[in-house]
């Protein structure tokens, strides 16, 4: 192989790295990519939970952290939290679509910031949102139910009226079911 087409190649697998990354939703994404962004729900958790790690990668790390301890006094932590493991998923499901905001406790601690909505501001299918979901539900430790698409769907339809981030006032009784 020559030196060239060695480069071209790491080039066309950082291309495809990048695709994935995206989400898939670039129209140049091969089937490959699209493939890993939509798996059929359910059938297979391995490829779930790899697609949701890769979007809490792009999207909930920088804040959050890899251990989802997030820093204290400033990012509020997923593993262990009320907030993710609330048995209406509802809850970080909202968090998400919608952003939140305003004075928080999560395992005792105090926050009184601002978290975009989808984490970074740009918006998310139903399935990604599911993926990245299931995914902070079922890290670290955390062994909370799975989210599906549908599930997702509904919650949006539920919430669309809302307009601006979520506060704990407005998700306290979803928190109590
Ligand atoms: C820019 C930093 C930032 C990013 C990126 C971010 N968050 Fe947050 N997140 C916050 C902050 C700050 C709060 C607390 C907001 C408050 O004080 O009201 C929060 C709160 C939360 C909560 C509720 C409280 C808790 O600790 O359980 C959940 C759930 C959550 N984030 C999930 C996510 C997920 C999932 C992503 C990625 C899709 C994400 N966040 C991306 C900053 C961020």
């Amino acid at each position: 192989m020559t030196r060239t087409s060695i480069r071209r190649q790491v080039r066309i697998a950082a291309f495809l790295t990048l695709a994935v990354a995206c989400g898939g939703e670039q129209p140049a994404a091969d089937a490959a990519a699209s493939a890993a962004s939509t798996p059929p729900a359910a059938a297979q958790p391995a490829a779930q939970q790899a697609a949701g790690e890769r979007i809490y990668a792009q999207r909930c790390v920088s804040c959050h952290q890899a251990n989802g301890l997030g820093a204290t006094g400033v990012y509020p932590a997923l593993a262990g939290s009320e907030y993710v493991l609330a048995s209406d998923a509802g809850v970080p499901i909202r968090v998400v679509i919608h952003g939140l905001q305003g004075p928080i406790t999560v395992k005792g601690e105090a926050f009184n910031s601002l978290m975009p909505a989808y984490g970074i501001g740009i918006t998310m299918s139903d399935e990604e949102v599911a993926q990245v979901v299931t995914y902070i539900r079922t890290s670290w430790g955390n062994a909370a139910s799975a989210v599906t698409a549908a599930e997702v769907a509904s919650v949006r339809e539920a919430s669309k009226s809302h307009s601006g981030a979520m506060t704990a006032e407005l998700l306290r009784p979803l928190m109590a079911k």
